[in-house]
């Protein structure tokens, strides 16, 4: 095997979701968090419509950020009867420990030439880049899509539209070691089959 496919698997085949509770408190350089983004931009695309979307939250930004999502979780989950103060408090309180926070939003193309499931794929296949680059730079990193990611009314915040979806937000941060072991796998043979013959 080539060195660049060996370093490449191992950079797969550790990849994994560190949470907040491994980072540390000192912030990434954003100068690190910038290349992981243009290696997001990499991500294939179906006509090129490219319609990732990433608003980048750090420092005071994150503070926005906190505010911004527990204001309106306590919006709407008070006008449905829904609301729950620990909830409210993690999304004001969560933030502060990630160094950078990127939403990930989906935009569609004016003329929606590209059915709306593989724009989302599209999406998800740059969400993968930066899972990679962050393991790549063996920083923590996973993606969320709790919170307010569903929420219609949090969109125009992050520069989406009616017609674009966020699809979650990606938390990052410096690491000692990764403690948490690599997430188990079901075995390939339910998942893989070939066909030869
Ligand atoms: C589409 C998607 C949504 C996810 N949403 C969440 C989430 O809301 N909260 C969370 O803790 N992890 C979330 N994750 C991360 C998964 O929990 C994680 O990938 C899974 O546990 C497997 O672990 P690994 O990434 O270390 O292999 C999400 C991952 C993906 C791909």
């Amino acid at each position: 095997m080539s060195t660049e496919v060996e370093i490449f698997e191992k950079v797969v085949m550790q990849r994994r979701s560190v949470f907040q509770k491994d980072y540390l408190p000192e912030r990434i350089e954003d100068e690190v968090v910038a290349k992981m983004l243009v290696m997001a931009d990499r991500a294939p695309t179906h006509k090129r419509t490219e319609p990732w979307r990433f608003v980048v939250f750090t420092g005071q930004g994150i503070t926005k950020l906190a505010k911004f999502q527990s204001e309106l979780y306590k919006k709407v989950a008070t006008a449905d009867g829904s609301f729950r103060e620990d909830r409210y408090l993690n999304l004001l309180n969560k933030p502060a420990e990630s160094s950078h926070i990127i939403s990930v939003g989906m935009k569609r193309d004016a003329a929606h030439s590209i059915p709306e499931w593989e724009e989302l794929g599209a999406v998800f296949c740059a969400v993968e880049n930066l899972y990679l680059a962050a393991t790549a730079f063996g920083l923590g990193g996973y993606l969320s899509t709790g919170g307010i990611t569903n929420f219609a009314e949090a969109k125009e915040f992050f520069g989406l539209g009616p017609e674009d979806r966020l699809c979650g937000f990606f938390h990052l941060g410096k690491i000692k070691t990764i403690e948490t072991p690599l997430s188990k796998r079901k075995p390939m043979e339910e998942k893989v089959s070939w066909v030869k013959d």
